[in-house]
């Protein structure tokens, strides 16, 4: 079982990324994002409307219980650039806490994921936290490129799509 920390409402912070709970109030923005065809290229399918509001009340759950969740990033004008976080996940029968991202499509390629994965990342590390993943589609190479910027290292590869499992030691 992993130990955790007590909740705390600490963000992460970048240079040019604010990050912030999301809210009910940000489901249309979600819904667009999950809903997008190419950012979901690598999911099952894109997801309903229901089951964006189904994600932001599983984060909203997180960051009652955990202090932490996927936050939703915008750039220094407020503008909507997405979510990235941190949200506990399994992996055979393993717990780890696992860094996650989205980007709106306008907004990718501008070093947005890796500065806000990076910036969790270092929050992840002050609250005491040893060991952080990411569980990327095999063809997903930008979320793998991501990861590897953040300092994770292929692990481990796992089921019939061969998912695979980028770990990092936080010292
Ligand atoms: C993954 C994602 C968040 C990256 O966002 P981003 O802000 O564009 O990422 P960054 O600009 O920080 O960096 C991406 C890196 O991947 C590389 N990259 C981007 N698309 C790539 C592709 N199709 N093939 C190979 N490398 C790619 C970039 O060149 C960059 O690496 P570099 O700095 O060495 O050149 C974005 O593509 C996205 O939202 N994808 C859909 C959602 C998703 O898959 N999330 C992860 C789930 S595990």
């Amino acid at each position: 079982m992993v130990e955790r920390e007590p909740s705390s409402s600490e963000r992460p912070s970048s240079e040019r990324l604010r990050f912030r709970e999301m809210t009910i109030d940000d489901l249309d923005a979600m819904s667009d994002l999950l809903g997008d065809p190419e950012v979901m290229a690598h999911y099952p399918r894109p997801k309903t409307r229901a089951e964006a509001q189904a994600w932001v009340e599983w984060n909203l759950a997180n960051y009652a219980r955990d202090g932490f969740g996927l936050w939703i990033i915008e750039d220094l004008e407020g503008r909507f650039v997405g979510d990235c976080g941190l949200t506990w996940q399994r992996v055979e029968g393993r717990e780890d806490l696992e860094i996650g991202y989205h980007v709106v499509p306008a907004m990718q390629g501008r070093g947005l994921a890796s500065e806000g994965a990076r910036a969790c990342r270092e929050l992840a590390r002050r609250r005491g936290i040893e060991r952080l993943i990411a569980i990327v589609h095999p063809d997903n190479r930008a979320s793998q490129r991501v990861a590897e910027k953040c300092g994770l290292v292929l692990e481990q590869e796992f089921g019939d799509q061969r998912f695979r499992v980028y770990a990092a030691a936080l010292p």
